[in-house]
């Protein structure tokens, strides 16, 4: 593994899988981060709001070999409710980590970036040769993000990649309010789960484990430019509900309820090319990660 990795966001549900997989390889990690770092203590932390220089500066030190930047506005709602705020926390903030790993000679800037940058591609495959379409602030500023990265590269030859995460699961992630962790409260609680429209959208759920190995890859690995970390395999919203309820044992009962404009038709996204680019395939299948997650909201559940 590399020397120092700067994981920014690294208390959120990513950037905890991320620092722990860096850990178990042996690499120093500082973490930056608004929230307190609450994890092992042979990780170095800074706690501040990374839209102060001071706060960037503190933690982008000299000894930093590589930057993972997670943190960011995540929720598409939110970014609509407020697109100038998004701009500020997503894209400002990158420009401005960007800036210092250039003056600080970093070698390695990985960001966290989605598919979402690439629009609604209707029930086409999605890879990375399609043209960037956003249609939300969320959207936009990944991909306001990944021009600046492919902008650094080529001014300043800083290596840069960004990752389009699909939509991520497991262990946790029970602070977060996506439709994974929905179930798995629903499951708990014997409440039942919303469908928007008739369930047959598909998704590419990615876990967890396999996230925090395609970013330690993504660290070592030469590529500049995008690639996809997902599961390759999508799966719709009854299946997924289907596969929910034979792990958890729950009968969930679902209502079907109008599905809000913009809804995709659906995510199938093409990971072949991420082997090439980083090294990275999918490990773990739905039934197993939905197994792992499962056991996690129940022993988070208990200690409630
Ligand atoms: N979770 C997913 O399914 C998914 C999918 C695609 C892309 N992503 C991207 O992955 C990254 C991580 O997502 P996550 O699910 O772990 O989110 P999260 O909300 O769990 O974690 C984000 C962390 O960043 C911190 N943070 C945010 N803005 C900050 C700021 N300005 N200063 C200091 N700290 C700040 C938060 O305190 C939080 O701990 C994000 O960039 C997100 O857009 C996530």
């Amino acid at each position: 593994m590399s020397g120092r990795v700067l994981v920014t966001g690294g208390c959120g549900f990513i950037g905890r899988a991320v620092v722990a997989a860096l850990r178990a390889s042996g690499t120093p990690v500082t973490v930056v981060d608004r929230e307190p770092w609450l994890g092992s203590s042979d990780v170095d932390s800074v706690q501040g709001e990374l839209a102060e220089a001071e706060v960037r500066e503190r933690a982008l030190t000299e000894d930093v070999d590589a930057v993972v930047h997670l943190a960011a506005v995540t929720s598409v709602l939110k970014s609509k409710e407020d697109p100038v705020h998004t701009y500020e926390q997503n894209v400002a903030i990158t420009q401005g980590l960007l800036e210092l790993a250039r003056q600080r000679g970093t070698r390695r800037f990985v960001l966290a970036s989605t598919n979402a940058v690439v629009g609604d591609v209707g029930t086409s495959t999605i890879t990375t040769d399609r043209p960037l379409a956003p249609l939300t602030p969320y959207g936009a500023t990944k991909a306001a993000c990944e021009m600046l990265l492919s902008g650094y590269y080529g001014a300043y030859g800083l290596s840069t990649c960004a990752l389009r995460f699909t939509n991520v699961y497991g262990h946790g992630m029970s602070h977060k309010d996506s439709f994974v962790p929905r179930m798995m409260r629903a499951a708990l609680s014997g409440e039942g789960v919303r469908i928007y429209g008739d369930g047959k959208q598909s998704r590419d759920l990615v876990h967890i484990d396999d996230v925090a190995r395609a970013v330690l890859l993504a660290i070592d690995s030469e590529h500049t430019g995008p690639a996809i970390v997902g599961a390759g395999h999508s799966v719709s919203v009854l299946e997924l509900v289907a596969a929910v309820r034979s792990v958890t044992g729950r009968p969930l009962p679902a209502e079907h309820i109008e599905a809000p404009k913009g809804e995709m038709p659906a995510v199938v996204v093409d990971v072949s090319a991420s082997a090439e680019r980083i090294g990275f395939t999918p490990n773990v299948a739905l039934h197993e990660g939905l197994t792992d997650t499962w056991k996690y909201f129940q022993e988070t559940w208990d200690e409630a």
